[in-house]
C-alpha cells in the first residue's frame, strides 16, 4: 500500500481524503479535478428520496404543502435521475479512485429498491444521508432510530456494494446506535453530517439560513465521538466529515481513529487543488514523526488508552473548571 493508503468500506484508497458530497463532486470535471488533487476518493453530490420516488412515480405530496411541491417539481426537472446514473458510469469510465454515489432520504419508504439501479451503474459503495427532524412528540427517540434499521435492512437485501450511514450527531446514544448498525452488517459511518440550521434576521424579521460552511472550531464534537467509537470492539469503518480545514485536522481525525477523512468547506473556500496543500501537510508531519504509513498511527489518541473515557473526560472537565491549571 502506498504511504497514504488507508482501507475504506473495503476499497484501497490512495489517501485518506474523499472529497465529500457537495456541488464540488456534481460533475466530471470537478470528479476529475479532486482526482488530478490526490483525493483517495469522491462521494458524489446527492439524490434526493424525493426525486427518485418522483422517478418512480410514488411521490406522496401529503404530507406536504404547495411551495415545497414547486420546489421539489423544479428541483426534479432540472435534476433527473437518469442523468445522476450517467454521471456515476462516465465517473467509473474515467476515474481510477472508488465513486460513492449519496442518496438524501428521510424514510425507507419507496427508493430503498432504485439503489440497485446505483450499484448497477458501477458505484463502488453507497452513502446514505438521512434527514428528518423528530418533530413528533409522541414519538421516541426509538422511533427515530428504528427509521434507520428499517432502511439498512431494506438496503442490505438490494445491493451488495458496501454502505456508509451519514450521521448527524444528536442522537441519545450515538455508540449504541453505531453497534445496531454493525449488527446489520452496514460497513461504515460517516461523523458527522452538517445539517441545515436555521438563523434569524432580526432586520428582515426572517429565518435564514446559517452558514452552509464548517469552521475548523467545530472539530472538537467529532474529535470526541470519533475517539470513542473507534475504541469500540466492533469493525465498522469511521470517515470523519466536519470541520476539516488543514493537513493538521486530518491528522488529529486519525489520530482519534478515523479510516478516511472528509473534505468540503475548505475546497470551495480555497479551491478543489487546497487538496495537494492538505497531502503535503499529512506526509511532511508523518516524516517528522518517523510513520511510513498512516496504519502506524491511525487511532493512537483514541478513547482504547484511557480505561474508562466518562471517567477520564469528567476528571479533565473538573480539573478544566474548578481553574486548578489555569490559576
Ligand atoms: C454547498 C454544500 C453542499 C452540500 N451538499 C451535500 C449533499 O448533497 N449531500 C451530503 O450528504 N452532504 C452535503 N454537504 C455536506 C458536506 O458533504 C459535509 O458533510 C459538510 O459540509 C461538513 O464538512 P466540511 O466541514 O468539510 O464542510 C454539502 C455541504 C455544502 C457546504
Amino acid at each position: 500500500m502506498e504511504k497514504l493508503g488507508v482501507k475504506y468500506l473495503g476499497l484501497i484508497l490512495r489517501s485518506p481524503l474523499i472529497v465529500s458530497s457537495s456541488r464540488l463532486t456534481s460533475t466530471l470535471g470537478y470528479l476529475k479535478e479532486a482526482e488530478d488533487c490526490g483525493a483517495g476518493a469522491v462521494v458524489l453530490k446527492s439524490l434526493f428520496e424525493e426525486q427518485i420516488n418522483k422517478h418512480i412515480h410514488t411521490l406522496s405530496t401529503s404530507q406536504s404543502y404547495p411551495e415545497a411541491d414547486d420546489y421539489i417539481s423544479n428541483y426534479i426537472k432540472s435534476h433527473s435521475v437518469d442523468e445522476y446514473l450517467g454521471l456515476i458510469r462516465k465517473a467509473k469510465e474515467i476515474l481510477s479512485i472508488p465513486v460513492i454515489p449519496s442518496i438524501n432520504c428521510f424514510s425507507s419508504e419507496g427508493w430503498t429498491g432504485f439503489a440497485k439501479n446505483i450499484a448497477d451503474a458501477g458505484a463502488d459503495a453507497i452513502e446514505i444521508n438521512v434527514f428528518f427532524l423528530p418533530l413528533d412528540r409522541k414519538k421516541s427517540s426509538a422511533d427515530s432510530e428504528k427509521v434507520y434499521y428499517d432502511l439498512i435492512e431494506k438496503l442490505k437485501k438490494t445491493v451488495k456494494i458496501p454502505i456508509a450511514i451519514k450521521l448527524g450527531f444528536r442522537f441519545s446514544n450515538i455508540l449504541h446506535l453505531i453497534d445496531q448498525f454493525y449488527m446489520r452488517k452496514v460497513e461504515g459511518v460517516v461523523m458527522f453530517n452538517r445539517f441545515y440550521e436555521p438563523d434569524i434576521d432580526i432586520d428582515k424579521m426572517d429565518i435564514v439560513p446559517a452558514s452552509i460552511f464548517s469552521t475548523e472550531k467545530e472539530r472538537r464534537l467529532v474529535i470526541r465521538w470519533i475517539g470513542m467509537a473507534s475504541a469500540q470492539d466492533i469493525k465498522i469503518d469511521i470517515s470523519a466529515s466536519t470541520g476539516v480545514h488543514s493537513g493538521a485536522d486530518a491528522i488529529r481525525y486519525l489520530l482519534a481513529g478515523a479510516d478516511s477523512v472528509q473534505v468540503c468547506s475548505v475546497l470551495y473556500d480555497k479551491g478543489i487543488p487546497f487538496l495537494k496543500n492538505i497531502t503535503k501537510q499529512i506526509e511532511t508531519w508523518m516524516d517528522t514523526k518517523g510513520y511510513k504509513s498512516i496504519a502506524e498511527f491511525r487511532g493512537k489518541l483514541n478513547y482504547r488508552n484511557y480505561q474508562d473515557p466518562v471517567i477520564f473526560e469528567r476528571t479533565q472537565f473538573m480539573k478544566y473548571f474548578s481553574g486548578e491549571d489555569y490559576s
